[in-house]
């Protein structure tokens, strides 16, 4: 049986790279798959949240998944830290994983910068955490964007240490499914930095809610250079802004990027960024517009991450629990 996991951080709203890069591809993956969709908000605490927003963002996030066409009832939608079980495997996987391995990743070197020893130790083992959410449900594919490549590696060694310590088969180890044009956006003001919901200049991104004025003004701004569009792709090398432009306007319209510059070679930017806009605000308007009528009811929302949570803990229980006995922990008296 193939089930998908995958999952999302509720820390700042959620933004065209995480829409083309992974959430567009879990709605597709629906019709085939058993899927089940998490707002990782354990994993947000990494960065230190305020309460208040975190909250509040945990609401919306559930919601512009489901504004987006994640549907509730084929999939399940829930918030990570409603079935405790997450955190339990995290401990228990912490106790197979070599601090070596954690100290290999990238994201870790790079949100740590120089002060790795001021850094959280939530930050460094966010890994474990990540590789817990998807073996605890034994998922088979885990549908990410690039940048989360080294953390895939990662899981699938935690989960193979897990079986050669123990003698097991126990874990599948999971595929990584890093798919489309789309899954590396880069932000709008620097084509080598990733679109990131934690930048400080919001003109970097294009968020899910951002209306249509916003949205062309974002493009408009957006850093380009002074020459036309290449007629083919060999021509962006070296232009990482017009790359990822291009790579935005193919991604949603699902095109590749020599298609894009067939119809756009020699057209100047002005041109290019009114069809780009033009293609944004189709993708998002209506995404947006569903959003805002799911936030005037908050406790429907509430109401289908506890159905989401329900559905969840009846797949993790009995995997948390028969990983426990593997280890040798004594099962409570029943
Ligand atoms: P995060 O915002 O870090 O919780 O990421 C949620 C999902 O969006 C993950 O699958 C990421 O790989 C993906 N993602 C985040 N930023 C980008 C980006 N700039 N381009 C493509 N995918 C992204
Ligand atoms: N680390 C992922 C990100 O930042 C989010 C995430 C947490 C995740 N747990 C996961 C993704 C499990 C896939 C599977 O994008």
């Amino acid at each position: 049986m193939n089930r998908i996991f995958s999952g999302i951080q509720p820390t700042h709203a959620m933004h065209l790279g995480n829409y083309l890069g992974a959430v567009r591809n879990w709605v597709d993956l629906q019709g085939d798959f058993d899927c089940i969709y998490c707002v990782v908000d354990l994993h947000a605490l990494t960065s230190a949240p305020d309460p208040a927003a975190l909250r509040a963002q945990s609401r919306e996030l559930a919601a512009t998944l489901i504004a987006a066409g994640i549907d509730p009832k084929r999939s399940i939608l829930f918030c990570q830290s409603q079935v405790a079980a997450h955190a339990e495997l995290a401990w228990l996987f912490s106790c197979v994983t070599p601090m070596g391995w954690l100290k290999r990743m990238t994201q870790f070197k790079d949100k740590a910068g120089k002060k790795q020893d001021q850094a959280l130790h939530g930050l460094f083992a966010y890994p474990v955490l990540m590789a817990a959410d998807v073996l605890l449900y034994h998922a088979t594919h885990v549908p990410v964007g690039e940048d989360q490549k080294q953390h895939l590696e990662l899981m699938r060694e935690i989960g193979g240490s897990f079986n050669h310590r123990f003698g097991t088969e126990f874990f599948p180890l999971p595929e990584p499914q890093i798919l489309g044009s789309g899954t590396r956006i880069m932000s709008l003001r620097d084509g080598t930095k990733k679109m990131s919901k934690t930048d400080p200049s919001d003109m970097t991104r294009i968020n899910m809610v951002d209306d249509a004025d916003t949205i062309a003004n974002k493009f408009r701004k957006a850093r380009t250079d002074p020459e036309p569009l290449p007629s083919e792709p060999a021509g962006l090398e070296g232009r990482a802004e017009a790359a990822n432009l291009v790579n935005i306007y193919a991604s949603l319209n699902r095109h590749t990027p020599e298609e894009v510059l067939q119809s756009y070679g020699g057209s100047p930017f002005s041109v290019f960024k009114q069809a780009l806009t033009d293609a944004a605000v189709a993708a998002l308007a209506p995404i947006a517009d569903r959003l805002n009528g799911l936030m005037q009811a908050p406790d429907e929302i509430e109401e289908v991450l506890k159905d989401g949570a329900d559905r969840a803990r009846a797949i993790a229980d009995p995997i948390l629990a028969r990983t426990k006995d593997i280890m040798g922990l004594l099962p409570p008296k029943t």
